[in-house]
């Protein structure tokens, strides 16, 4: 692949997404995403991403959960999508902040009941003293909300607004091929330099 700044590394990453969706057997919106607590200790778990706004890459989870607490702290994120069928690898760092509540109220009113009702139930990465505790929680939300079940305050969405791009094609030999993109200062254009693999 020719390297030059016309290369949109949003319009690139929407390519090899599209190619993705066609071969990945499950999940190829899974990412995952890494977070550093207040002690520098990086932490890494998959999201689905749901959606990419205005360039930047949205998902959704508990506002009080571990990863949400680091992104509070550091305001600061990177997400990698690995591609098995295509041998490929995304890896996109950048700042991270909530998207607004209406964008947070229109996608939780799309999802299924049950995720809905679980949204409630669920107090993410806080101690679970046994399953029961949590199935008699949904059964609880279930009795209280019937269908009309409005977005809990403590969930809704992050986006990711990218600094920096990594795009990986595997090569024979593990002769990789790799190109980093960076923003260029003053310009709406991106700088490309390729990396040894
Ligand atoms: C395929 C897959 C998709 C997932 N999607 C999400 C998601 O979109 N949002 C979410 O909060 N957790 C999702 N999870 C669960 C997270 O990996 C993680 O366990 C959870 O968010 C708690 O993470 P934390 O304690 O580090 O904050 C997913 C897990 C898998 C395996």
């Amino acid at each position: 692949m020719e390297l030059d700044r016309k290369i949109d590394p949003i319009e690139l990453f929407g390519k090899w997404f599209l190619e993705a969706k066609e071969k990945e057997i499950s999940d190829p919106n899974a990412m995952q995403i890494a977070t550093v607590s207040e002690q520098g200790y990086p932490s890494v778990r998959t999201v689905l991403l749901k959606d990419i706004t205005d360039g930047n890459f949205i998902f959704y989870t508990n506002y009080e959960s571990r990863k949400a607490k680091e992104i509070s702290q550091t305001g600061k994120a990177a997400i990698c999508f690995y591609w098995k069928s295509l041998n490929r690898q995304i890896r996109v760092v950048g700042e991270i902040k909530k998207v607004s509540q209406e964008v947070s109220d229109i996608y939780f009113q799309s999802r299924s009941l049950g995720s809905r009702i679980g949204a409630w139930a669920s107090l993410q990465s806080q101690p679970l003293d046994n399953r029961d505790t949590l199935l008699k929680k949904v059964d609880e939300f279930k009795k209280k909300f019937g269908k009309n079940v409005p977005r809990p305050e403590h969930w809704g969405g992050f986006k990711i607004i990218p600094k920096e791009f990594e795009f990986w094609q595997d090569g024979e030999f593990r002769l990789h091929d790799r190109f980093i993109l960076r923003p260029n200062i003053g310009t709406k254009l991106w700088d490309c330099q390729r990396h040894y693999p």
